[in-house]
């Protein structure tokens, strides 16, 4: 075959070659090991000196053809590839978004999310602390030592196995001690988060949440607590002139200890927070003991404050007129779509916070 006959079946091939696979074929028949054009180069070394010098340039020239052609193939190739996928998976903006399943914002994260936002403006910072806690954080550092009745009303999950002493911590109180312990006051915090008791019925789940408040300061009294708890109700249920009730109670880790109602009417068996005649309880509070201050390393001498700690599941109750607690946890799809939030409505102190 001559030289112009074997180029021209090999740029025919070349043309006839539809996919990546069948360029190569055509490159390795021409140019591979033993290729066609490889075996013409390979006879230059035995021709004599000037039949080479004719001949070496045109085999040479149509190697160099090839090797441009089946390059050029591959990248035209591999374009109209992309070309086609392109065109193949284009969507079309214009048609509506469909349909999807809207989540929606459980009450107690948006009550949490209301709470941090309300205390922010007070100067508060939102502070955690683990469930899995230790026994010195959950109950003896809070000035319940060990064998302390107290411990008994806390129905604790008590976890097997090592480290020994560990619990499901009963409280938020702990947050307390961990926000205390190596800090210098002065001291705002507060503690939302999952607490545990071994306790179910109508009213109580095993995980339910609370919120801790923290104050530490040199000269914080009881007029700060109070003053603090009524502005949070009112800026929480959207009322003003709430009076707020404080009974002697007690705490281990909180002297004088105080329960505090708010006041609250019953008129046509619908609740409203505020004015009325009624009471009702929404939290314990004190000034902190001077023990638990001293178990964390601080000068009782020194600083002082206050503490309380709310259940916010039954906040959550009373602002949104959820009735049964258990529906909170049963992650009903319909419920959470009707009682949810939406991921938008994201509370702030000027939208204020009664949806
Ligand atoms: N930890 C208490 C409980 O779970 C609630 C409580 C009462 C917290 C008084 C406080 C407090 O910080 O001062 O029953």
């Amino acid at each position: 075959m001559t030289t112009e006959a074997l180029r021209e079946r090999l740029l025919a091939d070349l043309a006839a070659a539809g996919t990546p696979e069948a360029v190569e074929a055509v490159r390795v028949a021409a140019l591979g090991r033993s290729g066609a054009v490889t075996a013409l180069l390979k006879t230059l070394g035995g021709l004599a000196p000037e039949e080479r010098l004719r001949v070496a340039p045109r085999y040479q020239a149509l190697r160099e053809e090839l090797a441009a052609a089946i390059e050029a193939k591959k990248a035209a190739l591999s374009e109209a590839a992309l070309a086609s996928r392109l065109e193949a998976e284009r969507s079309d903006m214009s048609l509506p978004a469909r349909p999807v399943p809207r989540g929606t914002i459980h009450p107690v994260s948006q009550v949490m999310d209301e709470l941090a936002e309300i205390f922010a403006d007070l100067g508060f910072a939102v502070a955690a602390g683990p469930e899995i806690e230790t026994d010195w954080y959950n109950f003896t550092a809070l000035n319940m030592p060990a064998e302390h009745p107290a411990r008994a009303m806390h129905d604790t999950f008590y976890l097997a196995g090592e480290p020994a002493g560990r619990v499901l911590r009963t409280h938020t109180s702990p947050v307390q001690i961990r926000a205390m312990t190596g800090a210098s006051p002065p001291l705002r915090i507060i503690a939302p988060g999952r607490v545990y008791r071994a306790d179910s019925d109508a009213t109580h789940t095993p995980m339910f949440h609370q919120v801790e408040g923290l104050v530490i300061d040199r000269d914080t009294h009881m007029g700060h607590l109070k003053w603090t708890l009524t502005t949070f109700v009112e800026a929480f249920f959207g009322v003003t002139g709430v009076a707020l009730r404080l009974r002697p109670s007690f705490f281990p880790f909180t002297e004088p200890s105080v329960e505090v109602d708010v006041g609250c009417s019953w008129a046509g068996g619908r609740l409203a927070i505020g004015g009325g005649d009624s009471w009702l309880e929404i939290l314990g509070a004190g000034m902190v003991h001077p023990k638990v201050i001293a178990n964390c390393g601080l000068d009782p001498g020194q600083w002082q404050g206050f503490a309380f700690g709310c259940g916010i599941d039954r906040l959550a109750m009373l602002k949104y007129g959820l009735a049964d607690l258990r529906a909170f946890f049963d992650a009903d799809i319909r419920w959470l779509q009707h009682h949810g939030f939406g991921a938008h409505d994201v509370p702030s102190i000027s939208a204020g916070f009664s949806a």
